[in-house]
């Protein structure tokens, strides 16, 4: 049984929707389908208060790090892409000691420096590029990293990637935006720069598979195929997933649901579907929201 709330807001509007381009610490590289930062805290915050651990396996370029941050909450992230996973973990785990010494390139020694360089570099070939002293000023003073916080570069559908998590018995929040559909936009080439993040990412031991599936999932496959592992991993799980419509207009949630009550059966309770609003020509953005018991 799945109850549809219409009243949820946030976002209420599409400020909260869009990334913000001056939040700090987000702001070093922010993907086009990246979520906003403080929206995802006050989500989490309502749904998800009592949470010791945030997990996001499509973690982008991300805003889940940074949202973690700010909620003094460890962060568990896994990306595929390899560039997007060297700025989610300098995102997580960074700390002004590894803006004061950047190298140029990647030094073995200084892994999560080498990290942060990547995503300098990267937001240097965007229209606000981030400078060196704004990077030590975000981690000067912002929130510090939550120890125990961990990005992998992987492909969050295979199980030998979750095999880093011992901590069964947490209160985990797993807060996602799976990829909406063929349109959602998909990192640019930068061929070199990605060697590069690969190298980081290797020295900061996060690699787990250089390859991705060969086919696009659609939604609801990728969506139930990684909460299915997470609730491998933990006994207690929210799950809050975003969703919009795909590029045909269709609609995931219902097909999500159902897959996932197939799979994990009577270990999922309390299904809500919050209907938030239209910000973007996909259609209505709404959160399936649902706890995993054991
Ligand atoms: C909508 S984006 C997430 C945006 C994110 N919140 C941010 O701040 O950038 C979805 C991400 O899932 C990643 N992804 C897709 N399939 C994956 C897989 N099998 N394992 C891990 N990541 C995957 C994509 O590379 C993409 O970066």
């Amino acid at each position: 049984m799945t109850s549809v709330l219409k009243e949820y807001r946030p976002p209420g509007n599409l400020t909260e929707y869009l990334p913000d381009p001056c939040e700090p610490i987000d702001r070093w590289f922010q993907a086009r389908n990246a979520s906003n930062v403080r929206t995802t805290v006050r989500i989490v915050r309502d749904l998800c208060p009592d949470a010791d651990l945030f997990v996001d396996p499509l973690a982008g370029g991300g805003s889940s790090a940074c949202a973690a941050r700010l909620l003094g909450l460890p962060f568990f992230g896994i990306e595929l892409d390899p560039l997007l996973a060297c700025v989610c973990l300098a995102k997580s785990v960074a700390g002004p000691e590894d803006a004061s010494t950047l190298p140029s390139r990647v030094d073995p020694d200084q892994p999560v420096a080498s990290c942060l360089s990547v995503a300098r570099r990267l937001s240097a070939s965007t229209e606000r590029p981030v400078s060196d002293g704004e990077m030590l000023a975000d981690l000067e003073g912002g929130p510090n990293a939550s120890a125990g916080s961990h990005v992998l570069w992987g492909d969050a559908t295979q199980a030998a990637v979750w095999d880093e998590l011992h901590e069964e018995t947490r209160r985990a929040v797993l807060y996602t935006s799976p990829p909406f559909g063929f349109s959602s936009p998909r990192p640019e080439p930068h061929a070199w720069l990605r060697t590069e993040a690969e190298l980081a990412l290797t020295a900061a031991k996060a690699a787990r598979s250089g390859t991705g599936p060969g086919t696009f999932p659609s939604y609801d496959q990728i969506a139930s195929a990684v909460v299915f592992r997470a609730a491998q991993r933990f006994r207690r799980l929210t799950v809050i997933l975003e969703h919009e419509p795909a590029d045909d207009g269709s609609d995931s949630r219902v097909p999500t649901i159902r897959r996932l009550t197939e799979s994990l059966g009577s270990r999922i309770r309390d299904v809500r579907v919050l209907e938030c609003g239209v910000y973007s020509p996909r259609g209505l953005f709404s959160l399936i929201v649902f706890e995993v018991t054991q």
